[in-house]
């Protein structure tokens, strides 16, 4: 069920059209693999830390229009942030970011929310080993 890219902000057509960091960091020091539990479209991300923060973020994500734009710019706003800080953001942050998303697509943005969670607690795992 995709809708018509006409439906989203400029912003979002913009990210999608021109994804950011789209990719793999080799080496990566957290990885974060979600699957969207409303429609099992799937985004992986990718991190690289120095002294806490996160200077690098990619992510390679299969799925619709405004999941693809919800990562992009999840990749852009994570990239400074502690762990921590970037854990705190949520779904309706990336979509205000993106000037909104239309209301029945406002699930597609839990994707990289999600992806940083995991990718967060990835990283404590492997701090704690
Ligand atoms: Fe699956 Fe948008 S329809 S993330």
């Amino acid at each position: 069920m995709t809708e018509g890219v006409s439906a989203y902000s400029d912003l979002v057509r913009d990210h999608f059209e021109n994804p950011r960091n789209a990719g793999e960091i080799a080496d990566a020091d957290a990885m974060g693999y979600e699957t969207n539990p409303v429609c099992g479209d799937t985004m992986r991300l990718t991190l690289r830390l120095n002294g806490g923060r996160i200077v690098e973020a990619r992510f390679q994500t299969s799925g619709c229009p405004a999941a693809i734009a919800a990562s992009s710019i999840c990749t852009e706003m994570i990239r400074g942030l502690s762990m921590a800080e970037a854990e705190a953001l949520t779904k309706e942050d990336y979509a205000s970011a993106l000037g909104g998303l239309p209301p029945g697509k406002m699930h597609c943005s839990v994707l990289a929310a999600d992806a940083v969670r995991a990718a967060a607690a990835d990283y404590r795992q492997r701090a704690s080993r």
